[in-house]
């Protein structure tokens, strides 16, 4: 369920046409609409509102501080695996207490900034890096409120690129380390052990994996408590996938009933790390026809839009909705919708059925709010595109099309090249 409708053949973000937009900030852009992401907000959250959680916005997704700040004008909290994400959350007005930091290589620098801020926990990763934690908070004179992310071992059935909770993937510790980790932690004054943690994967479309993650969850919290350490917070991640295409995946309320029936009178805080659920569908890429060139037994439509915008479908080959931002009749045609970057994956889509359309025409990537901007870049020179904010009737530029004066920042010649 998204705001993104036609009106008489005419696509509109909430109340505004998309047209409009393109046409006052240009292409291509990101659009997002703040009903749907309050929205998507409201009923992730109503799914656990029998329970004592916090609902952490994984900010990778999408991390502008306009949406950071939608979250947390909401009640939410955010995820953050950088130092940078710290920065954004805290820019946005996030409440500390209500930050946790996962990912498998914090620098020392970005667990002070962390202890510094007071956020929630850190979620420690391995024991080299509880080593550096510890340096850090006894440098600091401050204690840290930690967690252990372990890995259950458990096939979220989805993307390789995307599956994290797997003997062979990289992420967390299994569980004889993370019980190590936990003695060290309970016998230094600096840390202090709040919670466990776990992340399966992304774009997870069954109950079953998280249920099984969760169980494993409870039995290691059951068995720390009995060793005297008081695990009080759960955070079991994000995950939840969302429909590009025809998926079917669960809803926010059943997967609320589900973790309901497993965490009941067990007196812990869950912390949901939800990221594409909230705002994957809450956003859209507009981009124009450039040219039709036609090739040998297809047709290709150049955009202005590209694998730097979003690189989903050239990496991930990923299925993006692609319609007319003015609706056509008539059956269209066969084309690969393609970028003008210097590579051959620089594509959004091939051998797509899609309305026949003009130069100078506007396309709608669907489904572009999260892993879009956040995961864009500057490849072949191109500027990173604007994004804007829909409210009602009215719009936000939330980021400005970059110019190319900010290509070059920070970049210098060196004097004997000078001359
Ligand atoms: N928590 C942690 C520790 C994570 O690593 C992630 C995502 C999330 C939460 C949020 O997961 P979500 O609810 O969005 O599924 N770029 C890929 C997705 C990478 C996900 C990485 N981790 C894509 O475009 O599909």
């Amino acid at each position: 369920m998204n705001y993104f409708e036609y009106k008489n053949g005419e696509l509109f973000g909430e109340g505004v046409p998309v047209a409009q937009i393109a046409q006052a900030v240009g292409t291509p852009v990101y659009i997002y609409s703040y009903e749907t992401l309050k929205r998507h907000y409201h009923v992730f959250d109503d799914a656990f509102k029998r329970i004592s959680h916090i609902t952490c916005y994984s900010c990778k997704a999408n991390s502008n501080i306009a949406i950071l700040r939608v979250m947390g004008s909401l009640g939410g909290g955010t995820d953050i695996v950088s130092g940078g994400e710290l920065y954004r959350a805290l820019q946005a007005g996030i409440q500390p207490q209500k930050i946790v930091f996962s990912g498998v290589g914090k620098t020392e620098d970005e667990i002070k900034s962390a202890i510094k801020a007071g956020i929630l926990m850190i979620n420690v990763e391995s024991a080299d890096e509880l080593s550096a934690t510890q340096k850090v908070a006894k440098s600091m004179g401050r204690k840290a409120s930690l967690s252990v992310r372990v890995n259950p071992q458990i096939d979220a059935k989805t993307h390789p690129y995307i599956t994290t909770g797997l003997k062979k993937n990289k992420f967390g510790v299994l569980w004889d380390e993370a019980h190590k980790l936990y003695r060290t932690m309970k016998a230094d004054p600096y840390l202090e052990p709040l919670g466990i943690s776990s992340h399966i994967g992304s774009q997870i479309l069954e109950l079953g994996p998280f249920v099984e993650a969760v169980q494993s969850l409870k039995k290691m919290v059951l068995h720390l408590r009995e060793e005297g350490i008081p695990v009080r917070y759960i955070d079991i991640g994000g995950g939840l996938g969302i429909t590009y295409k025809d998926e079917l995946p669960p809803q926010p309320r059943e997967y609320g009933k589900v973790i309901e029936r497993e965490l009941k009178g067990m007196d812990l805080t869950v912390i949901l790390e939800p990221g594409r659920v909230l705002v994957g569908n809450s956003g859209i890429l507009v981009t124009k026809l450039l040219y039709r060139k036609a090739g040998p037994g297809k047709t290709f439509y150049v955009v202005d839009g590209a694998m730097n915008d979003l690189v989903r479908p050239a990496f991930y080959d990923a299925y993006h909705e692609i319609v007319p931002v003015n609706r056509k009749t008539g059956r269209g045609i066969k084309a690969d919708i393609v970028g003008p970057i210097c590579e051959s994956g620089d594509f959004f889509a091939k051998n797509r059925t899609i309305a026949d359309l003009g130069n100078g025409e506007l396309l709608a990537i669907m489904g572009a709010g999260a892993y879009g901007f956040s995961m864009s870049s500057n490849y072949n020179s191109r500027r990173r595109a604007a994004e804007v904010l829909v409210k009602g009737k009215e719009f936000f530029i939330i980021r400005k099309r970059e110019i190319f004066k900010d290509l070059i920042r920070g970049e210098s010649i060196p004097s004997f090249l000078e001359g």
